[in-house]
């Protein structure tokens, strides 16, 4: 993971590179640094932890300089300390990396048999020796650092910086993305657009194997076999404010409140006057024989919900899998399939290589993205914005029912395209879906449910999630939210597997969650209940007023839930999903925003 950024600027750029930072701390937030050339001086700041911390490093030691790079570290190689954090610098040179060198250690035993010996734990460190040793040969910088990139395997966006050049820097990608700004005069690089959105909105993309000579009047780009490289500039269209918290103690607090109104945005995007229209150049299922849908974490779980929804309406086989299992997989993709990736941040490495995988393979390549400006979206045949707006807390919330939303929206078209609803099966399953904000907005009210029940499952050391149908892959999401925010060991079943084995964990310390909606599947859902009351277990149960009183007594707890469309239920039942993990956490006094050991962007495998 890990964010760079890279200024050679007519101003002071140390606060120009924290400020970059700020905008890529959703990459990771192990550890900060800064190096810049101050009149050919090559020096640097690092501070272990959250930006903030960098920033307080630098107002007692300042760092001068018109050029520079900066890093946010999210840990591969080695534990977050000052000396494995970026810049990796020698006397000469001062390097930024995202992703992995995975011959590091190859390049470790080359530099020892030049008598050069490694002191941090990274993997980054190799390539900042590897080009001082370079550089001592006599090459010259440019030189050095193509040579340096020739010899490296795995993924990486880098951005290196010399001694003794203050109108020069370097930069390289492959794997992981890298952006080129382009001011007045100045030039600057990061991780993404975003970073560099404050500076300047004419923005070229690096592609695989590129590695591109700034100076601040100048960008020679070449490609992986040394040619020359033409790449567009871009003119594009970033929301420069800076976003608060709109008066919630966090962002996902606010995020989770905001979803009635993100999710009007994607409705009135995709459904006008009661039609289905998506974005050119549009899908047509009837040539469609079967999808393949791939993600990682929450949007997986999004793209297991999808699963039922295309499989039940639309008559559509789906195969879905984790990315990062995908690709190894190497599973056949055969005609007349339809590829589907689904990324709120659009960058995460194990979608795009699954992507990339499909890539004349499909016949198709879409993607649900929140970032429309991403790598996964751009290399889509048919990118599909969820339109959730910016997504700061790490925990995913608003994004994750953008997506349900717009999968359901396709479901639909699916059915209608291949024959499997008329048109008042539509019209029924938009109105469905087009109530939803309104059934959220009654959720939210109903939060302090969740808090009063949430100060008791902050004492649990274990809890699982139960659900049957599309409510399972929610009951898996309700499970990855708790655990990751709350630190609670949390697990998630289908309630009818339940008994072949996980019931044996069941006592009256384990609290169930039970997310049982009144469909087609509430009664079974309701015996496997009863089961795991039957032997001691602590139920609490999400459903509405007739599902309670149809339930039956005995239960520790209930979240009463306005009555819904079973249909849409899997979007409306993510708020009190959301809401427990939220005040769960906030009970248990966890950094609810950026918890421990995660980032926001997973651009590494
Ligand atoms: C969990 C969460 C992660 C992401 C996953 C994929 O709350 O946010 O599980 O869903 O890392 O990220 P994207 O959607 O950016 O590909």
């Amino acid at each position: 993971m890990c964010g760079i950024v890279g200024v050679l600027g007519n101003n002071q750029v140390a606060p120009l590179l924290v400020e970059s930072l700020k905008r890529l701390e959703y990459r990771g937030y192990d550890s900060a640094g800064i190096a810049t050339v101050n009149d050919g001086a090559l020096d640097r700041r690092r501070a272990v932890g959250k930006l903030v911390n960098l920033q307080d490093l630098l107002v007692h030691d300042p760092l001068a300089g018109k050029s520079g790079i900066g890093h946010t570290r999210w840990a591969t190689h080695g534990e977050p300390n000052v000396k494995n954090a970026h810049p990796h610098a020698t006397a000469r040179v001062a390097v930024v990396h995202n992703g992995i060198v995975e011959n590091f250690r190859e390049l470790r035993e080359d530099l020892a048999a030049k008598g050069i010996g490694y002191e941090t734990d990274t993997d980054t460190e190799t390539v900042a020796l590897l080009t001082q040793s370079f550089l001592d040969d006599g090459m010259t910088p440019v030189d050095a650092a193509e040579a340096v990139i020739a010899r490296l395997e795995g993924a990486y966006a880098l951005c290196f910086l010399f001694q003794g050049e203050d109108d020069l820097m370097i930069a390289a990608r492959k794997g992981s993305p890298l952006a080129i700004g382009h001011g007045e005069g100045e030039m600057f690089v990061g991780s993404d657009a975003i970073a560099l959105a404050p500076m300047t909105d004419k923005i070229t993309y690096l592609e695989e194997g590129d590695w591109a000579v700034l100076t601040r009047t100048s960008v020679e780009i070449r490609d992986a076999q040394g040619a020359l490289a033409n790449r567009e500039i871009r003119t594009i269209q970033i929301d420069t404010t800076s976003v608060d918290k709109g008066g919630h103690k966090h962002y996902m607090a606010k995020e989770i409140a905001e979803q009635p109104t993100v999710l009007t945005n994607a409705l009135g995007y995709y459904i006008k006057d009661g039609r289905i229209e998506l974005p050119d150049p549009g899908l047509d299922f009837t040539q469609i024989d079967r999808l393949t849908m791939v993600a990682c974490g929450t949007a997986f779980y999004a793209c297991l919900t999808a699963k039922y929804w295309f499989e039940q309406i639309a008559r559509l086989p789906v195969e879905i899998d984790v990315a990062s299992e995908f690709r190894y997989r190497e599973p056949p993709i055969a005609k007349g399939t339809a590829a589907l990736f689904v990324s709120q941040s659009g960058e995460t490495a194990d979608t795009l290589a699954a992507l990339r995988y499909c890539e004349g393979k499909a016949d198709k390549i879409v993607s649900v993205v929140n970032v429309p400006e991403s790598s996964i979206a751009r290399e889509s045949d048919l990118p599909l914005p969820i339109l959730a707006g910016r997504e700061i807390g790490v925990a995913s919330t608003k994004a994750f029912t953008c997506q349900l939303t717009v999968l359901a929206i396709l479901a639909v078209k699916a059915a209608q395209d291949r024959g499997e609803l008329d048109a008042d099966g539509v019209a029924r399953a938009l109105d469905a879906i087009k109530s939803v904000p309104a059934m959220m907005s009654q959720a939210l009210a109903l939060g302090e449910q969740s808090n009063a029940v949430s100060r008791k499952l902050a004492e649990a050391r274990d809890i699982l999630f139960l659900g049957r149908g599309p409510m399972y892959a929610l009951a898996h999401e309700g499970a990855l939210k708790l655990k990751e925010i709350s630190y609670i060991h949390a697990e998630a079943y289908a309630s009818g597997e339940l008994k072949h084995g996980p019931i044996a964990l069941v006592d009256e310390h384990v609290p169930v969650i039970v997310m049982a909606p009144r469909d087609a599947l509430f009664d079974k859902t309701i015996s496997n209940m009863q089961e795991v009351m039957a032997r001691g277990g602590r139920v609490l149960l999400i459903t509405d007023a007739q599902g309670a009183k149809e339930a039956g007594p005995g239960v520790w707890d209930t979240i009463l839930m306005p009555e819904i469309d079973p249909f849409v239920a899997p979007i409306l039942y993510a708020i009190p999903a959301q809401l427990l993990a939220y005040h769960t956490a906030v009970a248990k006094g966890t950094d609810v925003d950026q918890p421990r050991n995660l980032a926001k962007s997973v651009t590494v495998e």
